[in-house]
C-alpha cells in the first residue's frame, strides 16, 4: 500500500491515482490544497496535517506516520510535498520514501527548481525521483529523465513539460519498488532496476 503526501495542485497524485496503485491514504500539509479533492473524488482516504494544528514539526511528522501506519503503508510517495520530514518520521519509513524532483538532481535541488534552471541558463533539466532521507533532495536517484530547456520558455511552459515527465516517471518507480525491483547498493550511491 501506497501513502502519498502532497502540499499543492495534485498533478502526480491524479498520475498516481490514473496508474492504478493501489493508495491507502492522502496527506496534505494545507487544508486548501486542490490534490485533496482530487484524492476524495477517487474514493481515498485523506488528512490534512497543518503544522499550526501540532506543537511542532517533531510532533506532526510523528503524527502523520501514525496515520500512515494505521493504513498498513509501506511506501511514501511524496508528490509536491513542500516540507523537510523530520527525523522522527524518516527512521520509521527508512529506505521507503520517494520524492520525486522537478530537476535532474543533484542540479536544482530546493523548492525552486524550476526557477533556478531558467536563471542559470541552463539547456537542460528534468525529472528525479529519489529515496528521501533527511537532506534536501539528497537521497539516492531511482529513475531520472532529461527536459530541454527552449530559448522561449517561461516558468510556467517549463513546469508543464517537467510535470508531462514526472506524471510517468513517479507512478513507475512506485511500480518497481512494490515489486520488488529496485535494489540499493551497501556502500554506494547506485540504485539498481531489474529488468
Ligand atoms: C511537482 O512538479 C514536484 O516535482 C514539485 O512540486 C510539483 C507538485 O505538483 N516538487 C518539488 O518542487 C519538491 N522540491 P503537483 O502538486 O501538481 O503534483
Amino acid at each position: 500500500m501506497i501513502g502519498v503526501l502532497v502540499s499543492g495542485a495534485g498533478t502526480n497524485l491524479q498520475a498516481l491515482i490514473d496508474s492504478g496503485l493501489p493508495i491507502a491514504g492522502v496527506i496534505s500539509s494545507r487544508p486548501d490544497a486542490p490534490a485533496l479533492e482530487r484524492a476524495r473524488r477517487a474514493g481515498i482516504d485523506t488528512e490534512v496535517f497543518a503544522l499550526h494544528d501540532h506543537a511542532d514539526r517533531d510532533l506532526r511528522d510523528a503524527a502523520m506516520a501514525d496515520w500512515l501506519t494505521e493504513r498498513k503503508v509501506e511506501l511514501v510517495v511524496l508528490a509536491g510535498f513542500m516540507w523537510l520530514l523530520r527525523p522522527v518520521f524518516v527512521e520509521r519509513f527508512a529506505g521507503r520514501i520517494v520524492n520525486t524532483h522537478p530537476a535532474l538532481l543533484p542540479a536544482f535541488p530546493g523548492a525552486q527548481a524550476i526557477e533556478d534552471a531558467l536563471a542559470y541558463g541552463a539547456r537542460w533539466t528534468g525529472a528525479t525521483v529519489h529515496f528521501v532521507d533527511e537532506g534536501l533532495d539528497s537521497g539516492e536517484v531511482i529513475l531520472q529523465e532529461p527536459v530541454a530547456i527552449a530559448d522561449d520558455d517561461t516558468v510556467e511552459s517549463l513546469r508543464s513539460k517537467i510535470q508531462a515527465v514526472e506524471h510517468l516517471l513517479l507512478p513507475e518507480a512506485c511500480r518497481l519498488i512494490l515489486a520488488g525491483k529496485v535494489q540499493r547498493s551497501e556502500g554506494s550511491r547506485r540504485v539498481f532496476i531489474e529488468s
